[in-house]
């Protein structure tokens, strides 16, 4: 079964500049006034499905979706095993008759896209090996509370940008009319299509996206800098090697000083300090990493509302 009508999460250009704009405002009104969007009155539940770590993301939907009037139930991922005991196909099929919405956390974003093909409700992405969407909203939330409107802002994420977050900020800071600068080794950026996907998304929104090798020139006069883990989940077997390739990249406090004076510091946590991030830039008064995290509640809560809007109208 698919459905024409139901809007789904799974990328971050899955909503337009404007619906961007209009989910970003409604996560600053539910972060105001938490109870003003009843979605899930019943209550209605929603299937929170991890097949990765997770802290933030589920505690914020869980939170979240109760916030929301829902009841956030979540499926063991292990126990599911979906993909292995039964189909994407099969257990969307299944999920869709019992939840209003699926959040799902897991490895292969073609996967995701299988569950929103078969699902009949909405479906989040709430993180894959490819995108963070849900994270790009709470980090957008988080620059807008600190330095007013995002279109033309410059952002550098340095580090590792060949992975969830680093595609995230292309697609999801361009669409907001930002300047992303993505800095890392040569071998370790977005694809040649990820970029060639947010620059599309400049010519609407005059944001753009660009590469450096060198993190000083990519810094400079930056007014957001971001960064993320050397190991994804997913990568540890390659700890030791990254740990090497990724050295020169450490957001330390001289590398953080190339930027604007007032820049804000992001990292999605979990730091690893000594590692991607110096322990005096993640502690610094430049670091808005806590109310970054604190934001995930009211990004998703917009999201989901946004979702749900489409489902209940159409
Ligand atoms: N890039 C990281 C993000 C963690 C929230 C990972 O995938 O592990």
């Amino acid at each position: 079964m698919t459905s024409t009508h139901i809007r789904h999460f799974l990328a971050d250009d899955d909503l337009t500049p404007a619906e961007q704009a209009e989910v970003l405002d409604l996560a600053a009104k539910l972060k105001a006034s938490p109870y003003d969007a009843r979605p899930y009155e019943g209550p209605r539940s929603v299937a929170m499905i991890f097949d990765k770590p997770t802290l933030r993301t589920q505690v914020s939907f869980g939170a979240g979706i109760a916030e929301l009037g829902g009841n956030p139930m979540l499926v063991e991922g292990k126990l599911a095993g979906i993909g292995i005991r039964e189909s994407v196909e099969d257990v969307a099929r299944v999920l869709g008759r019992q939840v209003a919405t699926i959040v799902w956390r897991t490895f292969a974003q073609s996967d995701l896209e299988t569950m929103a093909q078969y699902a009949g409700v909405p479906v989040v992405n709430a993180l894959t090996d490819e995108f963070h969407p849900c994270q790009l909203i709470a980090d957008l939330l988080t620059v807008r509370e600190h330095k007013g409107d995002l279109a033309g802002l410059t952002v550098t994420f340095v580090g590792d940008a060949a992975n969830n977050m680093g595609n995230s900020w292309l697609l999801a800071g361009v669409t907001a009319g930002m300047h992303v600068r993505v800095a890392g080794p040569l071998g370790y950026w977005p694809s040649e299509e990820m970029f060639a996907r947010a620059n599309a998304i400049g010519e609407q929104t005059g944001g753009s996206a660009t590469g450096f090798s060198d993190p000083g020139p990519a810094v400079q006069g930056a007014d957001v800098v971001v960064t993320d883990t050397w190991v994804s989940m997913g990568k540890e077997a390659e700890e030791a090697a990254r740990a090497t390739i990724f050295a020169p990249y450490s957001l330390t406090s001289e590398l953080l000083a190339q930027a604007k004076s007032d820049a804000i510091v992001l990292h999605c946590l979990p730091a690893y300090r000594g590692k991607e991030i110096a322990e005096e830039v993640l502690e610094g008064p430049q670091s808005v990493v806590w109310d970054e995290a604190e934001n995930r509640r009211h990004a998703q809560k917009a999201v989901l509302a946004f979702l749900m809007e489409q489902v209940d109208t159409a």
